[in-house]
C-alpha cells in the first residue's frame, strides 16, 4: 500500500495493461477495500470516514453533502450513516431511495464510488441502539436541536427539547466502482462481493 504518494493526473495512455479477469488479485482487492471502509468507521482520521452522499432532491436536482460513515459490513454489503430525521435528505431518500457515496483517499490514491439503495429507520431497535451510542458522545446535541437542520435561526423553541431526532440510514451496496491513481498506470475495477472486473480507467 502506498503511503502519502501524490496522485498522478488521470490521462489517457496511462492505463496499465490489465486483463478483464476475476482472479485472486480481484478478491484481494475487494477484501482490502472493505477493510479500509471498516477502518474508516473506527478511525477518526481515516479519509474515508467522511464520504460525500449524493441524492436526488425533491426538486429533481442532484444534492450532495458530507456524512460520517458509521458502519461498513462486507458480509451484508451494507453501509450505514446517521442523520436527523427532519433533514431534507431524509425526505429525499424516502422518495428516491437510490443514492451514491463518493470516497477519496489521498493516502491510498483510491476513489470509491458506491451506488446504494437506502432505507431510513426512524424508530426501532436499530435507532435505539444508535441513540444509546450517540447520546454518550458530543454528537448527541446534533440530534436534539429544537428545529430541523436548514431551518432559519431565531424561531421560538419547540415543545419537547429532550426528544431526539436521530435516524439511521442503511445503504445496500448495488454497484461499487474503484479507481486507483498511480504514476505507472491507473487502475479501475467494478467490485462485486467476491471479485473485481477490471475496467478502462
Ligand atoms: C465532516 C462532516 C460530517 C458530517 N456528517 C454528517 C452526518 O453524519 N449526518 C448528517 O446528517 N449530516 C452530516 N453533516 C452535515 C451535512 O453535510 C449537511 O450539511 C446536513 O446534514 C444537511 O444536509 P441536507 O440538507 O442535505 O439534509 C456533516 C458535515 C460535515 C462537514
Amino acid at each position: 500500500m502506498r503511503g502519502g504518494c501524490k496522485p498522478a493526473e488521470l490521462s489517457p495512455g496511462k492505463t496499465r495493461n490489465v486483463t478483464n479477469t476475476t482472479g485472486s488479485e480481484g478478491q484481494e482487492l475487494v477484501k482490502r477495500v472493505w477493510t479500509e471502509l471498516q477502518r474508516a468507521t473506527v478511525d477518526r482520521h481515516h479519509e474515508w470516514r467522511t464520504p460525500v452522499l449524493a441524492t436526488t432532491g425533491l426538486d429533481g436536482l442532484p444534492h450532495a453533502r458530507t456524512v460520517v460513515l458509521r458502519s461498513a459490513e462486507a458480509q451484508t454489503q451494507q453501509l450505514v450513516f446517521f442523520t436527523d430525521r427532519r433533514s431534507p435528505k431524509v425526505a429525499e431518500l424516502q422518495t428516491v431511495p437510490a443514492a451514491a457515496f463518493v470516497f477519496w483517499s489521498k493516502r491510498l490514491s483510491w476513489q470509491l464510488r458506491v451506488r446504494v439503495s437506502t432505507r431510513v429507520h426512524t424508530a426501532g431497535t436499530l435507532v435505539d441502539a444508535a441513540w444509546a451510542r450517540v447520546s454518550q458522545s458530543a454528537a448527541a446535541s446534533d440530534y436534539l436541536t429544537p428545529h430541523p437542520p436548514g431551518s432559519p435561526l431565531h424561531q421560538p423553541d419547540a415543545d419537547n427539547p429532550l426528544a431526539h431526532h436521530l435516524a439511521v440510514v442503511t445503504a445496500q451496496v448495488e454497484h461499487l466502482d474503484w479507481l486507483e491513481l498511480a504514476r505507472d498506470g491507473h487502475r479501475r475495477a467494478r467490485l462485486t462481493p467476491d471479485a473485481a472486473e477490471w475496467l478502462v480507467p
